[in-house]
């Protein structure tokens, strides 16, 4: 059996003590009609609350950022009712719950924005389809933001933090990764903006920075995490020196006080952990295809405070105790990950109580 000592035990992640250093990463169910959380989306995080932190699905912090079939958003007060019944559950069982603030930018298409169309930093399309409701449809080529509108748009960020906290969230996680809104202002090949947004790394970085500043001055950086993948290639982004921007970012968001840094795992082709460590002074979480032995074995030789688990959560909503125990895990249902009801949702089994 795996010794798990460190997985147990508790870690301050800013304003919030996490009783484990097992976080649940965020992931998109598509299981939120009209962008509402409902007893469904309540009942599965819930069920995954012995994790120290949930962080939850993408969730857009305004009209504009709705980017897939029925994922929840955080800008009016049936989201702000939908949402507390999510927190009310999580903290039932004793969780922790941040809500990720995802702005779709450019990863959207008119049929999700009752005909308009997607913002990006530039009027360049992303390559590939979307799932819309009539099937795959090409990614359409997005309108470039004026200068003028950009400010509007990051205080979107600071509402839905507000919001968040007001549904009794515990805090958000800025989803500045993936190839989203801001990680296509980071993109060199997404901005091709020659204002003070594009072209050198300080400006590329300056939409996600201040999505993070306006999230912090409303809730306080101590409940705001950001999640980041500089040089990360989904959704057609590409950073011709992920390092470097890695490096930005992590220097000028230390010393500030903020919940977290979460790097999204995956290939990158510099030591993002390594760098990430020793730029920025807050807890660090690491993701991307853990076990608990692994996991283990990060925090003891101190490369990260936390590790998000994704799909092995979404497949086993007992994961914390599973990896405690050293027991198998159920197996994920892939063809269920991305919308649908309970099935492959609610319905996974947790462990017989008899063997707790
Ligand atoms: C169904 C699914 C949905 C996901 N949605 C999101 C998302 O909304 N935001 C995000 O930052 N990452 C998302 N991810 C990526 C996961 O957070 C995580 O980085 C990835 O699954 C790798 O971790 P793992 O090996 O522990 O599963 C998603 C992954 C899956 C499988």
């Amino acid at each position: 059996m795996t010794d798990t000592s460190l997985l147990f035990t508790p870690v301050r992640l800013g304003d919030v003590t996490l009783k484990n250093r097992i976080a649940l990463a965020p992931m998109t169910r598509n299981r939120s009609p009209g962008g509402i959380p409902t007893d469904l989306n309540a009942l599965y995080y819930a069920q995954r609350a012995s994790a120290g932190l949930l962080i939850t699905e993408g969730t857009t912090p305004d009209a504009g950022g709705r980017g897939y079939i029925d994922i929840p958003g955080l800008y009016d007060a049936a989201q702000v009712a939908g949402w507390k019944k999510v927190a009310d559950a999580v903290h039932a069982k004793g969780g922790r719950i941040f809500a990720q603030v995802m702005h779709t930018g450019r990863i959207s298409h008119p049929d999700f924005l009752d005909g308009g169309t997607p913002v990006a930093p530039s009027a360049i399309a992303a390559a590939g389809t979307i799932i819309t409701r009539e099937g795959p449809k090409p990614l359409p080529v997005p309108r470039a933001l004026d200068a003028a509108e950009i400010p509007a748009i990051i205080a979107t960020y600071g509402r839905a933090a507000r919001l968040a906290v007001e549904a009794g969230l515990d805090g958000v996680e800025i989803h500045g990764a993936n190839g989203y809104l801001p990680s296509q202002f980071l993109a060199t090949n997404a901005n091709q903006r020659t204002d003070e947004w594009g072209g050198s790394v300080e400006n590329r970085a300056r939409f996600l920075l201040g999505a993070v500043a306006a999230a912090a001055e409303a809730i306080g950086p101590g409940r705001v995490g950001l999640r980041v993948n500089p040089g990360g290639t989904f959704n057609d982004v590409a950073d011709t020196d992920g390092a470097a921007t890695l490096t930005h970012i992590a220097t000028a968001l230390s010393g500030k006080g903020l919940a977290y840094l979460h790097l999204v795992g995956g290939a990158y082709d510099y030591d993002a952990a390594g760098i990430a460590r020793r730029h920025f002074d807050g807890p660090l979480m690491l993701n991307g295809g853990y076990d608990a032995a692994r996991a283990e074995a990060d925090l003891a030789a101190k490369r990260a405070d936390v590790i998000s688990f994704g799909v092995p959560f979404l497949a086993n909503p007992d994961l914390p105790e599973r990896l405690r125990l050293g027991v198998a895990l159920n197996a994920p249902d892939p063809s269920t990950f991305y919308g649908g009801d309970s099935r492959g949702y609610t319905d996974y089994p947790a462990l017989p109580a008899a063997a707790e």
